[in-house]
C-alpha cells in the first residue's frame, strides 16, 4: 500500500512537522475541555493531517483529545513525546474524515480506534464532494458534516479534476470565520524540465507531481473564489497564507519514473471563510 512506502512515511512526517510549525500563525490553539473545535479532514487517507503513524514505529501514539495540556513539566515532556507525530489532533475536539476510497476510510477508522478515539471524536465516511458525485441523500448531507471550524485537504487536491469546486464545497462546510487549509507541493519548474528531458511527460504525471498547479497566485485566486478572505493584513493588503516548507521532499525514481527521482517542497495555503 502507498501509505506503507518509506518515502511516503518520510513525507507524512514532514507534513506533520510542517503543520505543527505553522499552527500558531494559522491561529490554532490547543484544544481545551468544554469548547468544541470541529475538523473536516477531506481526502483523509490514513489520517496524516489528523495524526500520523510514527515513521520509525508501526504503533500509533495514543493521545486522548486535549490531554496534553498540563503545567507539570515532567508530565509535559511525556506528552510532548506522545504528540510528536500528531498533526491537527491537539487543536481539535472532533474530527470527521472523508475519502472516496472505502478501504482508506476503514484504515482511517482503524487508526482512530487504535488511538482509543471514540467514533464521536474521530470518524471517517466515504464521500466525494465533486459536484457531480455528491448525492443529496449521502452521509455527507448529515448536519454533523457542516459547521466545521477547520477544513483541510492535504496532498489530495492534485488528484481532483476541479480543485476550485472542491475548495468551494469545503468552504460551504465551514462556519463563518472557519479556517480552510490546503497542503500541497509547490510549483516545480525544474521537475517539469527533468520529466521532459527524460521523455516522461503527460497530464497524469504532471498532475501526480503537482508540478505547476499550486503557484501562490493560483491558490489565492481559488481560495478567494471559494468565498474566503485573507487572515491577516499583508503589506500588499492580501495576506492569504502561503508558506513553503524549507525541507526537501524527495520522490524516488521508483515512484515517479524520472531518473534519479525528483525533489518536491511542501506548501501550506490557508484563508478564512468570509
Ligand atoms: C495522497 S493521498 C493523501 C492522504 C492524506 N490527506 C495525506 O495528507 O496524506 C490522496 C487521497 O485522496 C483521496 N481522494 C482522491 N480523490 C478524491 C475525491 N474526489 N474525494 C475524496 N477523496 C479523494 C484518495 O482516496 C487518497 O486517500
Amino acid at each position: 500500500m502507498l501509505f506503507e512506502q518509506d518515502w511516503v512515511k518520510v513525507l507524512a512526517d514532514q507534513q506533520t512537522r510542517f503543520l505543527r510549525s505553522q499552527a500558531e500563525s494559522l491561529g490554532l490553539k490547543p484544544a481545551v475541555a468544554g469548547k468544541e473545535v470541529k475538523l473536516l479532514d477531506y481526502a483523509c487517507g490514513s489520517g496524516v493531517a489528523s495524526w500520523v503513524r510514527n515513521a520509525s514505529s508501526s504503533r500509533f501514539d495514543r493521545l486522548p483529545f486535549a490531554s496534553h495540556r498540563t503545567d507539570n513539566s515532567t508530565h509535559h515532556k511525556t506528552k510532548q513525546n506522545k504528540t510528536k507525530h500528531q498533526a491537527l489532533l491537539p487543536y481539535v475536539t472532533k474530527i470527521r474524515g472523508v475519502d472516496v476510497a472505502p478501504a482508506v476510510v476503514s484504515l482511517y477508522n482503524r487508526a482512530a480506534a487504535a488511538q482509543t478515539l471514540t467514533a464521536d471524536q474521530a470518524h471517517a465516511i466515504e464521500g466525494d464532494l465533486s459536484a457531480a458525485a455528491a448525492p443529496a441523500d449521502s452521509a455527507l448531507s448529515s448536519p454533523d458534516m457542516y459547521g466545521f471550524d477547520i477544513a483541510i485537504v492535504s496532498m489530495a487536491l492534485h488528484h481532483m479534476d476541479d480543485p476550485q469546486a472542491i475548495l468551494t464545497a469545503l468552504a460551504s462546510r465551514l462556519r463563518k470565520g472557519g479556517l480552510l487549509i490546503v497542503v500541497e507541493g509547490t510549483e516545480n519548474r525544474p521537475a517539469v524540465d527533468k520529466m521532459e528531458a527524460a521523455g516522461l511527460d503527460g497530464p497524469a504525471l504532471r498532475q501526480m507531481l503537482n508540478v505547476e498547479a499550486f503557484a501562490e497566485e493560483t491558490m489565492r485566486d481559488w481560495l478567494r473564489a471559494a468565498g474566503c478572505r485573507c487572515m491577516c493584513t499583508g503589506e500588499d493588503g492580501e495576506g492569504f497564507v502561503y508558506v513553503v516548507h524549507d525541507e526537501i521532499s524527495p520522490v524516488p525514481e521508483s515512484a515517479c519514473k524520472v531518473p534519479g527521482g525528483l525533489d518536491r517542497q511542501l506548501l501550506i495555503a490557508a484563508s478564512v471563510k468570509a
